[in-house]
């Protein structure tokens, strides 16, 4: 498995804004937007090209297309809001929802939602998530697109802690993870710290 952890300026600024608790749910939903398609930039340098010919208004040349079907899968309810900007770039792309609630107690993940589609096209699946806490939820879902057949899977979150990041590599060490940003560490009720709080409920204003 390769770590990637964005050292882009733009990324950087953005987190930081992202993490602030002065920041409103409309405000953040942007920063995870904006923030998801840098990622996605980075994520997808080794995406295939084929040639194509196109006919510009002068004359004929060859340009490049893309050789592969990408699927977007966000983690319900956090990944959704990383989908929007990333399908804008690839409007292609399938979108897959996997449904995960952690347990509060255990932060076990338990599934509640699953939509595979009855005939999957894609070559490479981004799997969507804003936090990698434990890395049960990731690890869980990781899991279930192989179970589903997809062979390529790279994980794009905001913010992972060194034990989630472990915990994804020791399961599923063929996975790619490309991430904004590696915290310190998990407090005792699970969460990433200094983190920036439940990336769900920031966004949707629970
Ligand atoms: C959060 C987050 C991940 C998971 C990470 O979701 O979006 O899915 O927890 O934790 P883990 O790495 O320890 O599994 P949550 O379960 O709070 O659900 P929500 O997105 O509906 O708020």
């Amino acid at each position: 498995m390769s770590v990637h952890i964005s050292s882009h300026p733009l990324v950087a600024h953005k987190l930081t804004q992202l993490r602030s608790v002065d920041t409103k749910p409309k405000k953040f939903r942007e920063l995870i937007r904006e923030i998801s398609m840098l990622l996605a930039y980075e994520a997808t340098l080794d995406l295939h090209l084929h040639t194509v010919d196109v006919q510009t208004p002068l004359q004929m040349t060859q340009g490049k297309a893309l050789d592969q079907q990408v699927g977007l899968v966000p983690v319900l309810r956090a990944g959704l809001g990383m989908v929007e900007g990333i399908w804008e770039m690839m409007p292609g792309s399938e979108v897959w929802h996997i449904g995960l609630k952690r347990d509060e107690r255990t932060l076990a993940p338990m599934q509640y939602y699953a939509n595979k589609p009855v005939e999957p096209k894609v070559q490479m699946c981004l799997l969507l998530d804003p936090m990698l806490a434990t890395g049960g939820s990731a690890s869980a879902a990781c899991q279930l697109l192989k179970d589903w057949g997809v062979r390529r899977i790279k994980y794009l979150g905001l913010i992972a802690s060194p034990a989630g990041v472990e915990r994804l590599q020791k399961d599923h060490p063929d996975i790619d993870l490309h991430i904004a940003g590696l915290d310190e560490g998990l407090n005792e009720h699970g969460f990433i710290v200094p983190g920036l709080g439940d990336a769900g409920d920031r966004q949707f204003g629970t």
